[in-house]
């Protein structure tokens, strides 16, 4: 061998990548789902995100506490050489791989528990009283950064960015909007989110283009009246009767003034007044939530809420303020699949699951709030099935006993990975993405 082939050989070595972009075929594009997810089942990958799981499981942070839980995720990130921005929106973690350059594609994890007691008796069981990853937070932390082992490791196939955003505060604070109000998805083209669900086998995804979950929002009305004695009602204005009266007045929202074909449900689950047996109080709080598929259903009911509790207080002599809690509770808008990524998530999950294992889901009446996202960029969000296999009654979501089956982080994490390499590497500037949110818009 000469000198100059000597010279070009070395040259290749060092300069050429291995597997240079655009030159993997269509077939090795459709085979990185099946790879993902047996290098997320080595037992040193699974082992590592089953430990990941379980340390945030032991600890529970609620929304915008989440400190140690974004310690971890940062450590972990520093640790596979992920560079990040950090705080973002308080607790919140932003990594990026690839190139940091265009095109960028997102996936998303909440991190935060809920407020209650864990009942489960387990080796990890949470150890802060009264806190509780009981909505799966916990795995989809350790999913997330599943993803972004497999992709850095793979980064050689990796066109563009994948920016991984750990986000506070889902359950009712409103992380998302947070998130985006700091720039978190400024020039994304598109974001992918994850759920867990109890009753759906390991092995399993499902998901739905278009109206998969609803909007929701929370009110509470003090309805005030007078106080009195129980035996002279005469004398008092009676705010458990008029109380009672909005309830049922509310009730006939849904069932008398919405169309029977748009979902949308109204509960009252708060009433509190009075404390004796014989006495008529000054006043009752009641309290609740409603939801709806659209936001003009949803923006409808709340004026209609306010509305009914003004009026029928009145009816009954009493005054009533309502507030919409929308500082604490912010509203959520409906999840809205968007219908190219409900495509590219059937070829991909499809790919690495079989399309016996790819299921199209009812929606539900809860609400998530990936949704804020939604607004913003084209998002699409699936449920990954965790259900225990010996369990055939297992607990839903807000359980005290949830309980979810470890073996699902490798296909939650690999999902993540593949949903987002091939975006990247299927895309390009002119995406019909891009035109289908140029539709939407118009
Ligand atoms: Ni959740």
């Amino acid at each position: 061998m000469g000198v100059s082939r000597w010279v070009f050989l070395i040259y290749s070595l060092l300069v050429i990548p291995p597997n240079p972009i655009g030159c993997l075929s269509s077939k090795e594009i459709s085979e990185i789902p099946v790879s993902f997810l047996n290098f997320a089942k080595k037992a040193e990958v699974f082992d590592w995100m089953v430990g990941i799981r379980r340390r945030i499981h032991e600890n529970p942070e609620l929304g915008y506490e989440e400190f140690e839980t974004s310690k971890l995720v940062r450590e972990e990130l520093d640790k596979m050489g992920i560079p990040y921005k950090y705080p973002v929106a308080v607790t919140g973690v932003v990594g990026f791989v690839g190139s940091g350059e265009p095109p960028f594609v997102a996936l998303r994890a909440d991190m935060d528990a809920l407020a209650m007691q864990e009942m489960l008796e387990w080796e990890h069981k949470s150890k802060n009283p009264g806190k509780m990853h009981a909505c799966g937070h916990d795995a989809h932390v350790a999913m997330l950064l599943g993803a972004a082992k497999i992709l850095q490791e793979h980064r050689e196939i990796l066109k563009g960015t994948v920016v991984l955003v750990f986000q506070p505060a889902e359950e009712g604070g409103g992380g998302a909007k947070k998130m985006i109000d700091a720039g978190v998805i400024e020039n994304v083209k598109a974001i992918f989110g994850l759920h867990v669900k109890p009753d759906l086998p390991v092995g399993e995804v499902e998901s739905r283009p278009g109206s998969l979950l609803a909007g929701s929002g929370f009110f509470e009305a003090v309805i005030s009246g007078k106080g009195g004695h129980a035996a002279i009602p005469q004398h008092s204005i009676d705010p458990i009767v008029a109380a009672s009266n909005v309830i049922v007045s509310l009730q006939h929202l849904v069932s008398r003034e919405a169309d029977p074909l748009d979902s949308q449900v109204v509960t009252v689950g708060k009433f509190q007044g009075g404390g004796a047996f014989n006495v008529i109080p000054d006043s009752v709080t009641i309290g609740g939530t409603f939801r709806a598929f659209s936001k003009e259903s949803l923006m409808q009911l709340r004026q209609r809420i306010e509305e009914v509790i003004v009026g029928q207080a009145a009816v009954q002599r009493c005054n009533a303020t309502v507030n919409f809690l929308s500082t604490e509770k912010p509203f959520f808008p409906p999840t809205v699949n968007n219908k190219d990524l409900h495509n590219h998530f059937l070829k991909v999950a499809s790919d690495m699951v079989g399309t016996a294992n790819v299921k199209e889901m009812q929606p539900l009446m809860g609400s998530e709030d990936f949704s804020f996202f939604q607004e913003v960029i084209p998002g699409y969000f699936i449920f990954i099935g965790v259900k225990d296999e010996k369990n055939t009654k297992p607990a839903s979501v807000h359980s005290p006993f949830f309980k979810i089956n470890e073996d699902a982080l490798p296909l939650g994490a690999a999902l993540h990975a593949s949903l987002a390499i091939r975006f990247l590497l299927e895309s390009n500037a002119e995406t019909p993405l891009l035109n289908q949110k140029l539709r939407d818009e118009l």
